[in-house]
């Protein structure tokens, strides 16, 4: 659909990373260490409004209904700076975004939310640019952004410091990564424990500077990057399972021996673990990735999701369990749906 200048809508989804992000090289323009793969969802998605307001003396942000506040006011607003700065054009924003994802379920939003954001401020202010260009704008919002621009499994490239910061900035994009024969579904457990302690951001500062098993772990992170391409290449979930599983529980790994540890993992998570042990006894290739929360998202053949999801409500039966499969990357609506 064709968006009017001044007003435009977007849709994105979340994604969840196989192989994470976990650390910057450079805070500002929001550059990894590490290079990350990930699947766009196919549920929860967030849809945003971005209308210019030529009278406005400041941006006007809405999330769900209610005025944002603080620091989600602040990112929004920084993020809509940067993007009045490319177009050249000074005008303030009517920003309106709804999430489907349940409240309170702890997922991270900020992928889709900031993929949706820069696709609807892009189209508003008028930016030119292909997919590319608008997975590094998304990134500037969040990191795992740029990934949620693209639907299916998609790669980020974490690019190359540089003295030279347009140079640096256009060198770490995302971009979609063929699975040829993978059919897979992701079991997500929303396990309750209440808001968490240390936000991404914050938890990813602390363990580059802090713990010894950084460095370490981003080595490894680096050769499991190029075993789970091979794996997707030639279709073989099992694999990609197997190195998912590692490579997350090994980034835990990182954050337990930062100084102070940041932790996400709660006594539920740890259930939910158990299960899918046992499932894996009993000859199902389910596997385990976890991000910067409690809740554990359990990645299977889309065959034995429903199997996997019962096996993971019964183990842990305070927690909500939703079943996702890869999803679409992120479009412009006409804003009627
Ligand atoms: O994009 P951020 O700042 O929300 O960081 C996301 C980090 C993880 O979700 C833990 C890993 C990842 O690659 O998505």
């Amino acid at each position: 659909a064709q968006a009017a200048a001044g007003d435009a809508t977007a849709v994105a989804h979340p994604n969840i990373a196989l192989i994470k992000y976990w650390g910057k090289s450079d805070e500002r323009l929001v550059l990894p260490r590490t290079d990350s793969l990930s699947m766009t969802l196919d549920i929860f998605p967030t849809t945003t409004r971005v209308r210019l307001d030529p009278h406005a003396g400041e941006d006007s942000v809405t999330l769900g209904g209610r005025p944002a506040t603080g620091e989600a006011a602040r990112r929004i607003t920084a993020f809509l700076d940067l993007v009045r700065e490319r177009s050249g054009r000074g005008e303030r924003a009517v920003v309106d975004s709804e999430n489907t994802v349940p409240t309170g379920a702890g997922l991270a939003s900020s992928a889709s939310g900031f993929a949706a954001l820069a696709l609807a401020a892009a189209a508003a202010y008028g930016l030119e640019g292909d997919a590319r260009a608008l997975s590094r704008l998304a990134r500037r919002g969040s990191g795992s952004a740029s990934r949620s621009v693209f639907g299916g499994f998609v790669l980020w490239h974490a690019g190359q410091a540089s003295a030279d910061e347009e140079q640096a900035d256009s060198s770490s994009y995302a971009e979609p990564v063929a699975a040829p024969g993978v059919d897979p579904a992701l079991v997500i457990a929303v396990v309750n424990a209440g808001p968490k302690a240390v936000s991404s951001r914050e938890a990813m500062r602390r363990t580059v500077d802090t713990s010894p098993l950084y460095e370490p772990w981003a080595a490894s992170s680096r050769a499991d990057l190029v075993e789970m391409r091979a794996a997707l290449g030639r279709g073989d979930l099992a694999a990609v399972g197997e190195i998912a599983e590692r490579n997350a529980l090994g980034m835990h790994a990182t954050m337990l021996a930062a100084r102070p540890a940041v932790r996400y993992m709660a006594p539920a998570s740890l259930t939910v673990l158990d299960a899918v042990l046992q499932l894996r006894q009993e000859g199902v290739a389910a596997y385990v990735t976890m991000d910067a929360g409690p809740n554990v998202k359990v990645l299977c053949p889309r065959a034995q999701a429903q199997r996997v999801a019962r096996a993971v409500a019964e183990a842990a039966p305070d927690s909500a369990v939703h079943i996702a499969a890869p999803g679409p990357g992120a479009r412009l609506t006409d804003g009627d749906g």
